[in-house]
């Protein structure tokens, strides 16, 4: 078999087989196949698109490129989630506890992220001492022991994903239906969970700007999902605007636990519930999405999914003080607020421009090597549909540069469409798969 052959084969609209799937992505892994090869073939790719069989066999060949992680040492069901990404997703950090506390296991890889704000794993680096380089075996022994537990993705968990991932960033090739199926899938099914469930997000701040692409990627996951043997669900979800209020790493960790005290914002929260319900039944805990639901909020109503979630902290190193104190975290030098230029109503948030905002506050990875300020970021207190009178306050800024805060101070603004007829509130969750 020659690369040459299957990048025409593919550039002429043709479809590849499993063998010749399984060639390309072996040989890329092991560096057998050029970078530039494997470029060329990623833009074929996202010109000429892969039927429902050739992305299985994509996902397939990257999930077995390295360790298929074995979870048979946590007892019950163990039951994933993911997030496809957004502004001011702080998700993992109220949802895992809130269903660790209902008695689910959870296990979970989290990556840190390169865009708007730090992955999972940086907001959990908000808590001084808090480790994520747990091995195999204590993550597997603490699942046993607390419920729940966040590690790092190893080098080895479809190792062909993050090479071509890699790739796909430098080559505007990243916007590809079936690459992101296969790419979120892979990393997935080798992370070993008996069941996934997905949250699926639409609008300006997403990678799906339409609902009709989302909910398509949204078919395509849970068809992979299912087809591997896994009970995956997905969950179509608003990114329109931020999720909740706040978006920034320590402001985002301070609103999760908010949340889980019971006063979290209401989109937010109903995220939550909405994907934990799924998890419960997924797991096998709850018979249907309204026993779950009413499972969920009893955690939280309880105080046991804020106790769940200081026990988490704590059995990975962090100081779990900063959850019943989380007003002590470090704090930016300059807090301002942002006041709205007239009065109307909020009709539109560009999504993207918040997240862009954070990232020039300094929040976010611009490389690999960037390193993040956790303490920036916005909190909003406007939202589309709300009414705001001029000189309002619309956002509370943290910066630690006053250049910096300019720059993001005038992207913001521009991201605000104020109209003078009151504009409805869209519902929030679009569907479930
Ligand atoms: N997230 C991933 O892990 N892969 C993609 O291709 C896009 C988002």
């Amino acid at each position: 078999m020659r690369m040459y052959d299957l990048i025409m084969k593919k550039r002429n609209g043709e479809s590849l087989s499993k063998e010749e799937i399984q060639y390309m992505v072996q040989g890329f892994t092991k560096g057998e196949i050029p970078d530039y090869q494997m470029s060329a073939m990623m833009m074929a790719i996202y010109f000429q698109g892969m039927n429902e069989e050739e992305t299985v066999e994509l996902t397939m060949a990257m999930a077995h490129s390295g360790e298929m992680l074995d979870l048979s040492g946590i007892e019950g069901r163990k039951v994933d989630k993911h997030s496809t990404g957004g502004v001011g997703d702080k998700t993992s950090l109220t949802l895992t506890p809130m269903v660790a506390a209902c008695g689910l296991k959870v296990a979970k890889m989290s990556g840190r992220g390169l865009g708007h704000t730090g992955g999972t794993i940086d907001k959990l680096e908000s808590f001084p001492g808090f480790s994520t380089g747990i091995d195999t075996d204590q993550f597997i022994n603490q699942v046993n022991k607390v419920g729940v537990a966040i590690m790092g993705q190893t080098a080895d968990l479809a190792p062909a994903d993050k090479k071509l991932y890699a790739l796909r960033d430098v080559t505007a090739t990243v916007d590809n239906m079936s690459l992101i199926a296969s790419s979120i899938m892979s990393k997935k099914l080798a992370a070993g969970a008996d069941a996934i469930v997905l949250d699926v997000k639409t609008g300006s701040g997403a990678f799906m700007k339409s609902e009709e692409d989302a909910f398509a990627l949204a078919k395509e996951m849970t068809g992979i999902g299912r087809g591997a043997g896994r009970d995956t669900y997905a969950v179509i979800s608003d990114m329109d605007q931020p999720l909740g209020y706040a978006v920034g790493n320590i402001l985002e960790v301070q609103e999760a636990i908010e949340t889980l005290r019971g006063n979290g914002p209401e989109d937010f929260y109903e995220l939550c519930l909405t994907l934990g319900s799924l998890m419960l039944v997924a797991g096998h805990l709850a018979k249907d999405k309204e026993e779950g639901r009413k499972m969920c909020e009893e955690s939280i109503s309880s105080g046991k999914a804020l106790a769940k979630f200081k026990e988490f902290v704590e059995a990975q190193g962090g100081d779990g003080r900063f959850v019943d104190h989380p007003e002590e975290f470090p704090k930016a030098k300059i807090i301002e607020e942002i006041k709205a230029p007239k009065s109307g109503c909020i009709e539109h948030i560009e999504c993207d421009e918040i997240g862009i905002c954070s990232l020039i506050l300094g929040g976010g990875r611009e490389t690999k090597e960037s390193e993040i300020d956790l303490t920036v970021g916005l909190v909003l207190t406007k939202k589309v549909g709300d009414q705001v009178k001029e000189g309002d306050t619309l956002a509370v800024i943290h910066a630690n540069d006053r250049e910096k805060l300019e720059t993001a101070k005038e992207r913001f603004l521009k991201a605000y469409t104020i109209a003078d007829a009151p504009v409805e509130k869209k519902p929030f969750i679009k569907g479930i798969l």
